[in-house]
């Protein structure tokens, strides 16, 4: 599969190797073409993977992640363009982050609305799916280092199919408990998550852990 990578940050890197790992072609993009970031990631590869501008990925990717800063997403996604994320499955692993007032972190978007929504509402066209954001990078790629990968990540999204693709693509990183939230709203609560996720990586003083969902 052909994945445009938007974000050269730990995320971005972490899930482009991963991925091409898994024999995907990774285009990693930036908002400058020559991104010392992406061109190291791509040096890794043995310089299979290829690089360049948020557009260049968002126009190579047939499935495309979003992992830029949140409070940068909405401006990344402008520079991808939305002729190139017209009936893409958008992968959204951005969380709404607001560290003005130092940490721990806020939220700027909350309770009735979402990053994810945001994203969604500015290119209606685009296949929005919240995913892998509940995670640290490491776990996000690895789930089998922690509990033999019996723990959950979810996704939220109003296209079932792009939820499937998605589906797809976590189940191969070894995920087992993928919970399906419902349309992008549920991305809410993903998203209000991270002020627990934050509180308890301090409280852990360890950000390899995740939630695991017990029922009777
Ligand atoms: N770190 C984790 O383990 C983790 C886990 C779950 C979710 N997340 C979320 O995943 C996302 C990525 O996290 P990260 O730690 O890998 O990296 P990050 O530092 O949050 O984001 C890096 C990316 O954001 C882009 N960016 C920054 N400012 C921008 C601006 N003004 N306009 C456009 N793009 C801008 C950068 O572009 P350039 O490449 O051009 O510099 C870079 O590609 C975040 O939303 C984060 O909350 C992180």
């Amino acid at each position: 599969m052909r994945i445009g990578m938007l974000g050269t940050g730990m995320v971005g890197q972490t899930l482009a190797s991963k991925l091409a790992s898994l024999g995907h072609d990774v285009f990693m993009g930036a908002r400058e073409a020559d991104n010392e970031r992406a061109r190291k990631w791509v040096e890794k590869t043995g310089g299979t993977a290829q690089r360049g501008t948020f557009a260049g990925a968002a126009h190579y990717g047939e499935v495309l992640f979003n992992c830029t800063l949140g409070a940068a997403s909405l401006d990344a996604l402008e520079q991808a363009g939305a002729e190139h994320l017209e009936g893409k499955v958008l992968v959204d692993v951005s969380n709404p982050l607001d560290f003005s007032k130092g940490m721990p972190p806020s939220l700027f978007v909350s309770n009735d609305d979402s990053l994810a929504e945001q994203l969604q509402r500015a290119y209606p066209k685009a296949r929005v799916v919240k995913a892998l954001n509940t995670i640290n990078a490491g776990v996000m790629v690895d789930p089998g280092r922690i509990a033999d990968g019996e723990h959950a990540t979810f996704l939220s999204g109003n296209d079932s199919d792009a939820k499937e693709i998605v589906r797809g693509i976590l189940a191969s990183f070894g995920w087992k408990q993928i919970i399906d939230l419902g349309d992008v709203t549920s991305a809410r609560g993903s998203e209000m998550y991270l002020p627990l996720w934050v509180r308890m990586w301090g409280a852990l003083g360890d950000a390899n852990f995740n939630i695991k969902i017990v029922r009777s």
